[in-house]
């Protein structure tokens, strides 16, 4: 019988599936690394903003309290925005000539209200509220990173579900006194959050929060 394939042709041809499959195989953990990625997340990235503001400036070095410019935190799910007069407050006195501020003093004068890019947004389907969260002790750092240091704003965790669930199955980790939510040097060693975070949890009643309609609603 004259051979109608080559011997090597097995080889090949294993090669070739195998190759294939090893491709599939590696494009689909590029792909969900991707999903992971800053790239596809936008952790870690910061968005140009109308006015160079920075909170490593005012949070960070000036001490301003979060509450001063996001005065719904505690008690609304948004954080929200400061308007412009919050900026005047100190800017009509201060570096009143700043190139810098001339889109703050141009909002001011004409009312219409300065448009900061949004850094963070979780999907529409998924329900956050601040509030609860402040109540229960959890910190802006613990969520927002070192914002203290931040020129620019970046997202600092992922967003991502799992990213929420780790903290949910057991919320004792990661909170603190109610009294230091705002504190951007707040830290504990992993021995001393071990028993803090058992005495939070029997004071603030904290249970493990995973039920999908805790954030689908
Ligand atoms: C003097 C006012 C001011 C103070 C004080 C301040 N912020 Fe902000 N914050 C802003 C402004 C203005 C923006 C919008 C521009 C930007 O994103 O950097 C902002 C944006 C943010 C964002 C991003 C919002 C988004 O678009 O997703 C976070 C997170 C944030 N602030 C956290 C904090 C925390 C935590 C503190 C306290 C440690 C704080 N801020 C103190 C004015 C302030
Ligand atoms: C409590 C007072 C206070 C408030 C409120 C405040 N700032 Fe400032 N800001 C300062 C001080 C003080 C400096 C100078 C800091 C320095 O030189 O380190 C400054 C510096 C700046 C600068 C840099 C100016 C330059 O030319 O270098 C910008 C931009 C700025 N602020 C924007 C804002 C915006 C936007 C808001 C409102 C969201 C705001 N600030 C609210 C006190 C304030
Ligand atoms: C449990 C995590 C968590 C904590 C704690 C937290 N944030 Fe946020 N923050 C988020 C998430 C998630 C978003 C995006 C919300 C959205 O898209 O609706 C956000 C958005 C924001 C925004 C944008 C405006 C808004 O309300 O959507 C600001 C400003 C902000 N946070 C400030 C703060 C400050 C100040 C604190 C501390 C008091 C704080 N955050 C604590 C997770 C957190
Ligand atoms: C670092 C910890 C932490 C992270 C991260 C976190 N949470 Fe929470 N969350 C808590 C704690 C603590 C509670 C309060 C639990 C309790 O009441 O016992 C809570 C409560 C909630 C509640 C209120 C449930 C209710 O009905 O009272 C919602 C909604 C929620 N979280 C959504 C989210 C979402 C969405 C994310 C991610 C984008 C997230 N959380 C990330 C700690 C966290
Ligand atoms: C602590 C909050 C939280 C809980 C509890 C939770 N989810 Fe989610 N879920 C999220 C967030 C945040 C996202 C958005 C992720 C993103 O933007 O990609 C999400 C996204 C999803 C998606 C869209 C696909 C994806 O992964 O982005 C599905 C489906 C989903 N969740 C199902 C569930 C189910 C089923 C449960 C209950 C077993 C559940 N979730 C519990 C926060 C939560």
């Amino acid at each position: 019988m004259p051979q109608i394939f080559h011997p090597s042709f097995n080889t090949v041809s294993k090669v070739t599936i195998f190759g294939a499959v090893f491709f599939l195989a590696a494009g689909g953990v590029a792909v969900a690394a991707f999903i992971r990625s800053g790239y596809a997340t936008n952790a870690g990235i910061t968005r140009d903003q109308p006015v160079p503001f920075s909170h490593q400036q005012h949070a960070g070095a000036l001490g301003i309290d979060c509450r001063y410019c996001h005065t719904s935190v505690e008690n609304s799910p948004y954080a929200g925005m400061p308007p412009t007069k919050t900026c005047m407050n100190c800017h009509q006195q201060i570096w009143v000539g700043s190139d810098m501020l001339a889109p703050v003093r141009d909002s001011y004068k004409s009312g219409k209200s300065i448009e900061w890019s949004r850094v963070h947004r979780v999907a529409d389907h998924v329900y956050f509220d601040h509030s609860v969260h402040v109540a229960k002790g959890v910190g802006c750092t613990t969520c927002h990173g070192p914002v203290g240091e931040m020129q620019l704003i970046w997202q600092h965790g992922s967003l991502l579900m799992e990213w929420c669930l780790e903290c949910h199955r057991a919320p004792e980790k990661f909170v603190r006194p109610r009294d230091k939510v705002f504190d951007l040097d707040w830290k504990t060693t992993g021995s001393e959050q071990k028993e803090l975070g058992a005495k939070l949890k029997e004071e603030y009643g904290l249970k493990s929060m995973i039920h999908c309609s805790t954030c689908h609603r």
